[in-house]
Parts: structure tokens; sequence; C-alpha cells
């Protein structure tokens, strides 16, 4: 495999919650992040899936250094960025770039189009004004998709799935080379999401871009994901090729989800196998030992509550961290073929 783009190792991210109890002087920490490792090749795509709450989000924001890492690394084109600062953390910057998951939420309603997109030009020196950038955010609203008319109007005027464009169109504009998509499509109708996604792959392709592709549930990262990497509880369970993840999925909690995947022929539907997983989420402040998920995991074993399972390769492109990943029956989704 070429060097990848983005490594992650041992990555872990802790939040400080406040004392421990009312007259604790002790700090208490929420692990959000707890020691993953994955990496990402030039021009591919990584899924990474999971339920709310897993630790998406902070991955992401750990690789953008927006959070520090607690322990691990991060590099970037075989350098380690983990404790970059100063103008090297700008310059890093203009290489990563972010698209959100709320367009409303992340998009200034009192900027026109032409300046929201040009603003990290200005941000990191690339222009003075933002009208002598006019003509090029014209062209990056047209890769884009967008009105021709867009340029000097306000958010208002637009839809959701415009200003996702919009959204995308500002995270290009530094022209970085790996791009953290988190939840792009969440916040917009079940119509529109496919076309932001098919614009994203688009764009990939055009662009040779990489990206790190955040989403909640399964469905929304199949297409455009080239490996997909599924996170529960901080940690990683499962990381594998797309159709691995598909067809086989080995972790329990990865069958959960793709079970919760609906499948369009409705004969096939009714009479498919569902994983159900009932029961909570461990606490991420003093999580409990053993495996996250075993408090829901339909086939846990006493070894599972005393003993952490290690991500393990189980296939050459795929890897699992679970005690009896072998055992496990396997999920017989009914594809149709
Ligand atoms: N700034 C913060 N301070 C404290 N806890 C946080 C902070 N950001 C995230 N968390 C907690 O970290 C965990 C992971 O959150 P997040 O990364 O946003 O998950 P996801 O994106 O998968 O929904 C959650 O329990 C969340 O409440
Ligand atoms: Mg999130």
């Amino acid at each position: 495999m070429a060097e990848p783009l983005v490594e992650v190792r041992d990555l872990s991210v802790k939040f400080d919650v406040g004392r421990k109890g009312f007259w604790g002087s002790e700090r208490q920490y929420l692990s959000a992040v707890d020691h993953i490792s994955f990496s990402i090749a030039p021009g591919e795509v990584l899924g990474l899936v999971g339920e709310s709450g897993s630790g998406k989000t902070t991955t992401g924001r750990a690789i953008l250094r927006r959070v520090p890492a607690a322990t691990g690394s991060v590099h970037f084109r075989g350098e380690d960025i983990t404790n970059l600062d100063g103008s090297a953390l700008r310059l890093l910057r203009r290489h990563i770039q972010a698209v959100h998951q709320d367009p409303y939420g992340t998009l200034n309603p009192r900027h026109a189009v032409l300046d929201i997109v040009a603003e990290p030009l200005l941000v990191h020196g690339m222009i003075d004004k933002v009208e002598e950038a006019r003509e090029e955010i014209q062209e990056f609203l047209d890769v884009v998709g967008m009105p021709a008319d867009s340029l000097d109007r306000y958010p208002h005027a637009f839809s959701g799935g415009q200003l996702q464009r919009i959204g995308i169109a500002r995270a290009l504009v530094l022209k970085p080379e790996f791009i953290i998509a988190d939840e792009p499509v969440s916040a917009l109708d079940v119509s529109i999401q496919a076309q932001i996604v098919n614009l994203m792959q688009d764009l990939r392709n055009e662009l040779n871009l990489t990206y790190l592709f955040i989403a909640h549930d399964l469905s929304v990262v199949r297409h455009i994901s080239d490996r997909i990497a599924i996170m529960y509880a901080g940690q990683l369970v499962e990381v594998a090729d797309r159709d691995s993840v598909y067809e086989s999925p080995a972790h329990p909690y990865t069958q959960a989800l793709l079970s919760a995947v609906p499948i369009p022929d409705p004969e096939i539907e009714a009479r498919r196998k569902r994983v159900v997983v009932e029961g909570d989420v461990p606490g991420l402040i003093d999580p409990p030992p053993g495996c996250r998920f075993a408090s829901r995991c339909p086939f846990a074993q006493d070894r599972c509550r005393e003993e952490s399972p290690q991500l393990r390769p189980i296939a050459a492109t795929h890897e699992a961290a679970c005690h009896f990943v072998g055992d496990i029956p396997p999920l017989q989704l009914a594809t149709g073929k």
C-alpha cells in the first residue's frame, strides 16, 4: 500500500468534565475516543460510522487539531502533526478542511455567499479583499452546482441542499487534499441526501480528494466508501473494505447497524433476520472493563466483561474487535441474490 495520507495511531481524546463528587478534588474525564488506530490512503474514502455519542466528531476534530490528543499521534503525509502549532498548524489547515453536519448553523446568515466561500482565502492571507476572489469563487460555485446568480445572495435564499453545496465550495476553496465530512447529509431531506453524496463522489474523482466521511448509519456511506470503520463508545469495533462490511459483517454491533438499514424489497424486508440490541451504552466516565459493547451484545460471555478485545485481522482487508468473532453466527442478510 502507498504511504497513507492520514495515519491515526493509538489516538485517545479525553474531556475534563469537572470534579468527582461535590467535595472531591480529583477531576473526572470523559473518554470520548479510546486508543483508536486507522489509516487512509491517498484518494481513498474511509467511512466512519457509529451511533450518536460514539466519538466520530471528536475523532475528526482531533485530526483537525481542534482538540488535543491524550494519547497517540496523527500523521499527515508522513509528518507527525500531533503537536504542531503556530504557522506550521496554520499551513496544515490549508490541506485539511471540514464539511459540517448542519449547513443552517455553520454558515453566517448575515454574510453573502461570496463572503462565506471566500473567507478561508482571507483567513489564510491568500487575498486581501473578497472582491479579488469573485471570479474564482464563481467557478467553485459552478463546480458544486449552484445557480449562476448565487454569489451576492444570502443563506436564507437557499434550501438545505444548496447550503450544503455552499459549505462544500467553502471547504474546497483552499484546494485541500483531505476533507473530513462530518455527517454532511444528516440534516438534509432524504430525497436530497443522495445528490450531495453524489456531488462529493464526483468531486473526489475530479479533484483527487481523500475523505473521512462520517455518518451515523450504514446506508449513507455505502456507495462512496472504499473502506468503513465502525465506532462504538469511543473505540473501533470493525474496519474492513466496503463489501466485507455489507456482506459479512463480523462484529455483533456492525450486524445490528446493518440489520437496521432498510432493504427496498418489501418481501425480503419482511423475512430478514434482525439483530436487535437492547440495554444501555456504557458511561464514558470510568467505563467498565472488558468490551464496551458487552452490555448490549446478544452473544456476550464472561470473558467479554473482563477483557477488552483488540482490533485484529480476521481476513486480508478485514479487522474486528471481538473475542468470539468466529463463533458469531453470520448475519443472513437476504440481499435478494
Ligand atoms: N467538548 C466536550 N466536552 C465534554 N464532552 C464532550 C465534548 N465533546 C464531545 N463530548 C462527549 O464525547 C462523546 C463523543 O462525542 P462526539 O464525538 O460528538 O460523538 P458523535 O460525533 O459520534 O456523536 C459524547 O459522550 C459527548 O457528549
Ligand atoms: Mg458527531
